[in-house]
């Protein structure tokens, strides 16, 4: 599809002033980062944090990531501890969000920690998003640039075909790297995964102890309720075929290639196919598919994160 609504636009010195005027005024922009496109606005200006939630059509319930540019900025809104600094040293900037205490004195609207007295903080590693957050006075609120429900967006025109022309300023930076969206990692108590990433539980285990949420656990990060990611149209897990009209997408190299056939990783490389995934649904759907068979992804390494996607997208 192309951009009809010409909201999309390359990043240079005269897009980005446009950007910061924007946002200053409590709009809400399209950006980049290396895991999904997000919608950014003001944590600080309850105007703007209500235009995500409305242009979302999120349930208020479901707080926002703030994202700053490092952590000096970030510690006038959170309290941080021990473990915090020991994975900000290790990981940041990049694909990680914390859960912390909010400070009182923080200015961060209630509305984007749906009330809550935690914070889940990031600090995105891509160099557009950055550059927009080093000419900012205050963090960006920033979900996924989706529609509730549904899969985030990885490039600029997934951004423009999600909302139209209700956001004005979108900046394209090609594909998201990563292409699923960051570890969710709550350092309230003992540490724990509330969403699994690209940074692996295993990888985190390295450095601290944390613990694994179990099945029936109680959902403590309202963004892990079952039905999410959803590409709206039916999809079936473990499948090993699929008729003609529904899209199998297959992983490795023994699967043919067939028009309904979409492999997430020829080479089996499970980084690769986390990447795939969501521009993969995407492209299912606008070849007007009606379901999506998928076969089994190996619940190992990138494949946890994925299959939790996919569960998601499933149910
Ligand atoms: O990669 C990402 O994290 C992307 C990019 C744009 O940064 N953002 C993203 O945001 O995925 P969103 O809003 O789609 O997902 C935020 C997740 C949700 O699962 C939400 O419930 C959880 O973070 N979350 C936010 N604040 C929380 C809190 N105080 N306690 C527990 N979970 C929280
Ligand atoms: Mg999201």
């Amino acid at each position: 599809m192309k951009n009809i609504y010409l909201n999309i636009f390359s990043f240079n010195k005269k897009i980005l002033r446009k950007c910061i005027a924007s946002l200053k005024k409590g709009n809400v922009v399209g950006l980049p980062t290396e895991t999904v496109y997000g919608l950014g606005g003001n944590a600080y200006s309850k105007v703007a944090v209500q235009k995500i939630y409305n242009l979302k059509k999120r349930p208020k319930k479901n707080p926002l990531i703030v994202h700053y540019l490092n952590y000096k900025d970030a510690n006038k809104d959170v309290i941080f501890n021990r473990d915090f600094y020991t994975l900000y040293k290790k990981f940041c900037p990049g694909p990680i969000t914390f859960v912390l205490k909010k400070r009182n004195i923080s200015k961060i609207q209630s509305l984007v920690t749906a009330k809550l007295n935690t914070v889940a903080i990031r600090f995105p590693s891509h160099r557009t998003t950055r550059s927009v957050l080093k000419k900012l006075d205050f963090p960006l609120a920033m979900p996924s640039a989706n529609l509730s429900s549904g899969i985030s967006p990885v490039n600029a025109q997934d951004v423009s075909d999600e909302f139209k022309k209700r956001i004005k300023i979108i900046i394209n930076s090609g594909y998201s790297k990563i292409g699923i969206e960051s570890t969710v990692v709550s350092l309230i108590g003992k540490p724990k995964i509330l969403r699994p990433g690209i940074i692996e539980a295993k990888t985190i285990k390295k450095y601290l102890k944390i613990n694994v949420l179990k099945k029936n656990s109680k959902i403590i990060s309202p963004g892990m309720l079952k039905k999410h990611y959803s590409p709206g149209i039916p999809v079936l897990l473990n499948q090993n075929n699929a008729d003609s009209n529904c899209a199998l997408v297959t992983f490795g190299k023994k699967y043919k290639n067939k028009r309904n056939y979409f492999n997430l990783s020829k080479k089996s490389d499970l980084k690769e196919a986390a990447s795939n995934l969501y521009k993969t649904f995407r492209k299912i759907k606008k070849q007007g598919f009606k379901k999506i068979c998928v076969v089994k992804i190996p619940n190992v390494d990138a494949g946890i994160a994925i299959n939790d996607r996919l569960k998601r997208a499933a149910n």
